[in-house]
């Protein structure tokens, strides 16, 4: 067992709050709400015939039962780690107890692959006690191992038929609730018993649309790095001699980058998305960012920072075209990734595959250094992309940056001093211990996962809404995973899968900090959100991210 913190000791005995609702678990029914999703591709109703009609779920009292059978169920955490994840279990557990002190909770450990290799532990009140409120997914751990074969499924109902599961509970992002999709629907049609829910997580926030709020872990990640960027902000207003270039975890979408710029009021934020549409090159990109040192240099400020997305590299129109073909080439079922594999030398990698390119490809991969070359031919994701957390984008802006102000300075354009610092605020946002918000989420999520799988509904996600409004008054429902799917290209062949959710530039949070950013750029109103609050008033302790606040205000 780990030691634990006087923090970590303190947070174990912390007891969320529950939604009114919640408090009446016996008396809750499933209702059905109406809109089913109407089929625009017969593609999509082919893929699910058993599980495309069913219709969103809300939750009201009514009568009391206390005929709820015991019920064994497994959990899986799937993906990245986001905090709020224990929660999502303890939730789950206080909940199916509390409806049958009889049921089970099985953990598969590692993620997904536990479940194909049925490595297991049984999930007791005992041992939950040590990871209540606390951050990382290390009770069972997680993993990227996607169940999408039909050899995996079968492989899954074997585990799951000799476990003799009720239910399964899938904690992961926009992929791994697709897999849960298709595992309910696989289910369905071989006659297997097991009830499969999905539960929103991720840190990126990209996990969300006109049901599902926010994604837990999202809140507690945006925190950390805003308290980070904060300090950071105050640091280069003391010393006054660095511009810190902050590279920020989110995978494609910028939510986290948004979120801190609106927290903390940074001097200059790139949202990916904008770049995107606006087709911006990278050496517009670099002029913004000399543009405002120059200005500010001007005003005697030779200090500042700017956030970067970590995935704005495929945003950048050449960089896209060129990623493509990387990614093309370097997919395992490629007659290139052998050859590309057998050579030895970094050097010899890189000139290789550049030949492979095309020319205009070419000519924007050989303008970049060696470092980020070979960043950019690591092993791809599960998805055959590039893994953006890996390539250190914030140095390549920062060596472009000096490379344009060199030239200013030689045509005395620019006669300042610039000192660079790079940061990337990444995995330490992951694992955190959560906000009271992803806590009291995460616990709610919890306890609706186990009434959609007493109700049996398989195929659904876990969905908690009105996260702005106190918690006693968040409503709980069960979205149909299926009416979140559309059809999208991947690894070159047409895949089901949930959208992700990018920045969306006509949103409000995006308009409020398009609305500032101009006076961010100059006027130095840093704001240090300072550390997670666990105790104190309501407004410092409880709020939830001002994405979320920004998107339901009133036109
Ligand atoms: P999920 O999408 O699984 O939640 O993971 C998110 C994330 O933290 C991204 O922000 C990041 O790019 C990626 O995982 C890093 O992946 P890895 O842990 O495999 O290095």
């Amino acid at each position: 067992m780990q030691s634990l913190s006087p923090l970590q000791l303190f947070r174990l005995t912390y007891q969320p709050k529950l939604p009114f609702l919640l408090n009446s678990l016996h008396s809750l029914a499933p209702i059905e709400i109406g809109h089913k999703r109407e089929i625009e591709d017969l593609t999509l109703k082919n893929l699910f015939p058993e599980t495309f009609e069913q219709p969103f779920l809300s939750f009201k009292k009514g009568e009391e039962s206390d005929s709820f059978p015991a019920l064994k169920i497994g959990v899986v955490l799937s993906g990245g780690q986001a905090p709020g994840g224990h929660n999502v279990i303890s939730g789950l557990f206080d909940a199916l107890k509390k409806l049958n002190p009889n049921s089970q909770l099985i953990g598969f450990c590692n993620g997904p692959n536990g479940i194909l290799k049925n490595q297991i532990m049984e999930i007791t009140s005992s041992l939950l006690a040590h990871y209540r409120n606390q951050g990382g997914f290390d009770l069972i751990g997680s993993g990227r191992t996607k169940i999408e074969t039909l050899d995996q499924f079968q492989t899954a109902s074997k585990t799951i038929k000799d476990l003799d599961l009720d239910g399964l509970v899938i904690i992961g992002g926009d992929d791994s609730n697709t897999n849960a999709a298709f595992l309910a629907e696989y289910f369905k049609q071989n006659n297997i018993k097991t009830t499969v829910v999905g539960v929103p997580k991720t840190i990126d926030g990209d996990l969300k649309n006109e049901w599902i709020e926010t994604s837990f872990g999202f809140d507690t990640a945006s925190k950390i790095y805003s308290e980070i960027i904060g300090n950071i902000l105050k640091d280069s207003l003391s010393a006054k001699k660095y511009y810190y270039f902050i590279k920020l975890m989110g995978r494609s979408a910028s939510h986290l980058t948004l979120e801190c710029a609106l927290q903390t009021h940074v001097n200059l934020a790139l949202i990916s998305e904008e770049v995107e549409e606006k087709k911006q090159s990278l050496s517009n990109l670099i002029s913004q960012i000399v543009e405002m040192i120059v200005q500010r240099a001007m005003q005697g400020k030779q200090y500042g920072a700017i956030l970067i997305p970590e995935g704005i590299i495929e945003f950048i129109p050449e960089f896209k075209e060129m990623i493509q073909e990387l990614n093309a080439l370097l997919a395992p079922h490629h007659p290139y990734f052998q050859q590309f594999n057998r050579l030895k030398d970094k050097v010899s990698k890189v000139k290789d595959v550049s030949q492979q390119l095309s020319l205009d490809a070419s000519q924007c991969f050989n303008s970049l250094p060696l470092d980020i070359q070979m960043q950019l031919l690591l092993d791809r994701d599960p998805h055959g992309n590039v893994q953006v957390s890996k390539i250190e984008i914030e140095r390549l802006f920062i060596h472009l940056v000096e490379q344009e102000l060199n030239i200013r300075k030689e045509k005395g354009q620019y006669d300042g001093k610039f000192a660079a610092q790079s940061l990337f605020c990444g995995y330490e946002g992951r694992s955190g211990l959560p906000t009271n918000f992803d806590c009291q989420y995460c616990y709610s999520l919890g306890h609706v996962a186990a009434l959609l799988l007493s109700a049996k509904a398989s195929g659904y996600m876990s969905c908690v809404n009105h996260l702005t409004q106190p918690v006693e008054e968040w409503s709980l429902s069960g979205i149909p995973i299926f009416s979140l799917l559309h059809l999208e290209v991947r690894e070159g062949k047409q895949k089901a899968v949930i959208r992700k959710a990018l920045v969306d530039l006509k949103g409000k949070p995006f308009a409020v900090f398009a609305s500032q950013r101009e006076n961010w750029k100059m006027a130095d109103d840093y704001c240090c959100p300072g550390p997670i609050q666990f105790m104190g008033p309501s407004e410092i302790a409880d709020t939830p991210p001002l994405t979320l606040i920004y998107e339901t205000w009133k036109t």
